[in-house]
């Protein structure tokens, strides 16, 4: 981590909590290795979109266990660095590489994608897949990837969208954690990048990805509470089984009611 770096203690403790539950056993039981919406098959088409090759540089900001990194270094033949804020995420996205056999091309490194630890115009192509609405600066992190872009150089985002207000039932601190509470309607990340001096060339809509993805998780949950009521399953006293379900209720309703959504979208650095 960037020593030079305070951020504030709010931010801090946001950053830490978000991290440690993204490391947790019963995120990686509910979600995989893959934290959002249209897992691998949405990340290899990011890396369509943004005209992913062999001998390019990429970031992967937020990068997770590592999954994307390693998927698009072994589909795309990129380099790739990711970096996370989470220790343990890092230890064991920098195993699964190894394990993957594309520890030549694929490292992770510790940081705070409001301050990555990066020169500035190292990039060909940066992505952050859900998780840019998690950060607590949006601003300074749309600027840090402008810093580390190359002149040319391509932005992949995808994010959870909100239409309207966030219904109250979803603005608990766990539904910020979960990316719910802070999605942002789809014209304030485009600003973000605009903002920052990236052009947005493309918006699509992913909505589907991120229904399946909660009705799945839901199904895991309902899966789970019964064997742990039946002594088969032995999951951490911390998860709220009774909060978390009715948050995937409502955050279901949510999406078919239009006002949640997933995006990818695909921005340039102006030469
Ligand atoms: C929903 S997960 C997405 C992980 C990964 N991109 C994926 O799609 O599998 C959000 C991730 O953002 C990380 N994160 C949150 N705030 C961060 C920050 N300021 N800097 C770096 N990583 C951060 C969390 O630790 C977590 O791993």
């Amino acid at each position: 981590m960037n020593s030079a770096y305070e951020p504030s203690p709010d931010s801090v403790e946001v950053k830490t909590c978000c991290s440690t539950l993204y490391q947790s056993d019963i995120v990686r039981f509910l979600l995989g290795d893959s934290f959002h919406p249209g897992g691998i098959q949405l990340t290899e088409h990011l890396g369509t979109l943004l005209q992913l090759a062999q001998g390019q540089r990429m970031l992967d900001i937020a990068s997770g266990q590592g999954k994307s990194a390693i998927a698009l270094a072994q589909r795309f033949g990129c380099q790739v660095q990711g970096i996370e804020y989470g220790a343990q995420a890092v230890q064991r996205a920098t195993e699964a590489a190894a394990e993957a056999g594309v520890a030549h091309l694929v490292t992770f490194q510790q940081g705070d994608a409001e301050r990555l630890p990066v020169a500035a115009e190292t990039f060909d192509v940066v992505i952050c897949e859900c998780a840019f609405c998690t950060f607590t600066d949006k601003s300074t992190a749309a600027s840090e990837m402008w810093r580390v872009l190359k002149s040319g150089g391509r932005v992949g985002l995808s994010d959870l969208t909100r239409l309207g207000d966030v219904p109250e039932e979803l603005q608990s601190f766990l539904a910020w954690i979960a990316c719910l509470a802070d999605a942002q309607p789809v014209d304030n990340y485009t600003s973000y990048l605009t903002q920052a001096g990236l052009a947005v060339d493309l918006i699509e809509e992913h909505n589907e990805a991120l229904y399946e993805m909660v009705q799945q998780i839901r199904g895991k949950l309902l899966g789970a509470e019964l064997l742990v009521r039946l002594k088969k399953l032995d999951l951490p006293a911390s998860l709220d089984f009774t909060q978390a379900k009715s948050l995937a209720r409502a955050a279901l309703t949510a999406i078919q009611m239009g006002r949640f959504g997933y995006i990818v979208m695909s921005a340039h650095k102006a030469t």
